[in-house]
């Protein structure tokens, strides 16, 4: 069985992760959406509320899991039994940091491999931050995540 792993913060999920995960979710048997923590990086919303957002977003689907995991991403791997992480390229920019990961776990376990697609031009803009924001200012974020988060992510970030 093909099981990909979708890492990221998810802080909170974007038209753009979906993107990846329906593209994703058709080339492989399992693909799970793993919310881990990048330690450089101080969450809004908290491990539960970023589970929940991906919940209402992806809905029920036979070959997507979505769940959390606070170590090291290999060792992650290791427990499901995946050997592939797949992640969305946006721009030139962010190939260096990739590709330092993708070496790295490489590395940590030379039978972890790690894809990428290229995230659709029409999100190719769209980051976890900018949405947080927007939401901040109270803008408008409908465009950018699904319509049944919009209001939760409003709720909890507008000042
Ligand atoms: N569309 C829109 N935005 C996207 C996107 C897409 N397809 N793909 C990524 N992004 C955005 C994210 O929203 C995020 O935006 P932000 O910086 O404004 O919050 C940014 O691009 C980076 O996202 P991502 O590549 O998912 O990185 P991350 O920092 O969210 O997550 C981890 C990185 C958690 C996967 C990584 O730190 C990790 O694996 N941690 C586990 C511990 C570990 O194993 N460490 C060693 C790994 S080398």
């Amino acid at each position: 069985m093909r099981i990909f792993v979708y890492p990221g913060s998810f802080d909170p999920v974007t038209n753009g992760h979906l993107d990846i995960i329906n593209r994703a979710s058709r080339i492989c048997d399992k693909l799970i959406v793993l919310v881990s923590v990048n330690t450089a990086k101080t969450p809004a919303f908290t491990v539960d509320e970023r589970l929940e957002l991906l919940r209402l977003s992806v809905g029920k689907r036979d070959n997507i899991e979505i769940t959390s995991f606070s170590g090291l991403l290999v060792d992650f791997m290791r427990k499901v039994n995946a050997k592939t992480i797949i992640k969305g390229l946006r721009a030139v920019s962010d190939f260096e940091y990739e590709m330092q990961m993708a070496l790295l776990n490489h590395n940590l376990d030379n039978e972890i491999d790690t894809l990428f697609m290229m995230t659709s031009i029409q999100n190719s803009f769209l980051s976890s931050s900018a949405i947080r924001d927007l939401a901040k200012y109270g803008a408008k974020i409908n465009d950018f995540v699904p319509a049944q988060i919009a209001d939760i992510i409003i709720k909890k970030l507008k000042k």
